[in-house]
C-alpha cells in the first residue's frame, strides 16, 4: 500500500517537473495534491470547463494584431451597418476600462456589465440578423485558435471526457467558429453562453434568451437540470481553463472534489503575473499553447506507461 502511494507521489512529482518546464506553478503542494487526485481517479472521473475568448482562441494573431472575440467576430461582418459598428465601439471604449478597473470590486462592476451586454444585444437585434446568414457572417472573419486546442479536443472526444465551453460571448458565434474548424463534438461537448433568439416565422433575431451571461456572473449560471449536468454530476474532478480571474467562477455552480485551475496570462505579464500565480494553480504565459493540459490528459490516461523520456511536445 505504502509503495503504491509513494510511487503515485513520485509520478505526480515527475508530472509537476515536466509542467514547470512550460508553465508557472506558485503553490506546488496544492497543485501536487490536485494532480495526484486527478491522475489516481482517471479520465472517467474528469471533465473540463473552458472559457472561449482568449482561452480557446488566441489573444494575438500571428501578425501581432488582436484576435477578435466572439462579439467582435459578428460586429466585423460586412452585413452590419457602419452606424452599428460606431456604436458598438463606443460601448467597448466606455465599458471595457470598467471591466478591467482594479480599483473596483466585481460587485461594483457587475451593474455596468449588465448595462453593456444589454445595450450590445439591443444593437444586434436592431440589425435584423437572419439565422440563415449567421454562418456566412462568422466565416468573413478569421479567428486564430490556441495551439494545442485541436489535439486537446480530439483527446477529450476519444476518451469521452466532457468538455464545457463557458463564455460570456455569443454562443451562436462560438458554435459556428468551432464547427467550421471541426472542433465541436456534440457527444462530449456543450456550450453555455449568450444565445440569440430567432423569430419562428421570419428567422430574424428579435431577442436574447435568458440568462444573460457577463464576465462576473458565471458562478450564477446553473447548468443543474440540464442533460449536460447528468453527464458530469458523477465526475468528481475538473480542470478549469480561463484567461480572466472572473473565469474561476465557472466551476462554482457545479459540485466537484478537485478543481485544477489553469490560467492563460496572455499580455501585461509584469502587471498581472503575481495575481495570476496566486489565483490559478498553473499559469501559462504569453498566449502559450494548451500543451500542459494535453499532457495532463495523456498522463492520466496512461500514467503507468510514462517514464523519464516523456515530455511536452510543442511548447
Ligand atoms: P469571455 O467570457 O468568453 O472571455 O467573453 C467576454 C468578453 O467579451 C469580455 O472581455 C468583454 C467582451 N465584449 C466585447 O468585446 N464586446 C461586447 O459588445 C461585449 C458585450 C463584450
Ligand atoms: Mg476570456
Amino acid at each position: 500500500m505504502y509503495e503504491k502511494m509513494s510511487s503515485a507521489n513520485e509520478k505526480t512529482q515527475k508530472l509537476i517537473n515536466i509542467i514547470q518546464q512550460h508553465a508557472r506553478i506558485h503553490d506546488i503542494e496544492t497543485t501536487h495534491k490536485k494532480l495526484l487526485k486527478i491522475v489516481e481517479d482517471g479520465l472517467s472521473n474528469l471533465h473540463i470547463i473552458c472559457d472561449f475568448d482568449c482561452t480557446m482562441t488566441r489573444y494575438f494573431r500571428s501578425n501581432g494584431e488582436r484576435n477578435p472575440g466572439s462579439h467582435n467576430i459578428l460586429s466585423a461582418s460586412s452585413r452590419l451597418t457602419p452606424e452599428y459598428k460606431i456604436e458598438v465601439k463606443r460601448l467597448l471604449d466606455y465599458y471595457y476600462p470598467i471591466e478591467m478597473n482594479s480599483a473596483m470590486t466585481e460587485e461594483e462592476k457587475a451593474p455596468y456589465m449588465i448595462e453593456w451586454w444589454n445595450k450590445a444585444h439591443e444593437l444586434l437585434i436592431g440589425q435584423n440578423i437572419n439565422k440563415n446568414v449567421l454562418k456566412d457572417m462568422v466565416a468573413e472573419t478569421e479567428v486564430a485558435m490556441r495551439p494545442g486546442l485541436d489535439e486537446l479536443i480530439e483527446k477529450c472526444k476519444n476518451q469521452n471526457v466532457p468538455f464545457l465551453v463557458f463564455s460570456a460571448g455569443l454562443g451562436d458565434v462560438i458554435e459556428q467558429v468551432l464547427a467550421a474548424k471541426n472542433l465541436f463534438h456534440p457527444n462530449n461537448m456543450h456550450i453555455v453562453s449568450n444565445q440569440m433568439g430567432f423569430n419562428d416565422e421570419t428567422g430574424i433575431c428579435d431577442h436574447f434568451k435568458e440568462p444573460l451571461i457577463h464576465v462576473f456572473n458565471k458562478s450564477e449560471v446553473m447548468i443543474k437540470g440540464s442533460p449536460y449536468h447528468e453527464i458530469i454530476e458523477n465526475r468528481s474532478n475538473v480542470i478549469l481553463m480561463g484567461d480572466s480571474v472572473g473565469d474561476l467562477q465557472m466551476s462554482r455552480g457545479i459540485h466537484h472534489d478537485t478543481c485544477l485551475t489553469v490560467g492563460f496570462l496572455n499580455n501585461m505579464i509584469d502587471k498581472f503575473l503575481i495575481t495570476y500565480l496566486k489565483t490559478f494553480d498553473i499559469v501559462i504565459i504569453g498566449d502559450g499553447p494548451t500543451d500542459v493540459v494535453n499532457f495532463i490528459i495523456d498522463y492520466t490516461n496512461n500514467s503507468n506507461n510514462f517514464n523519464n523520456n516523456n515530455s511536452i511536445k510543442h511548447s
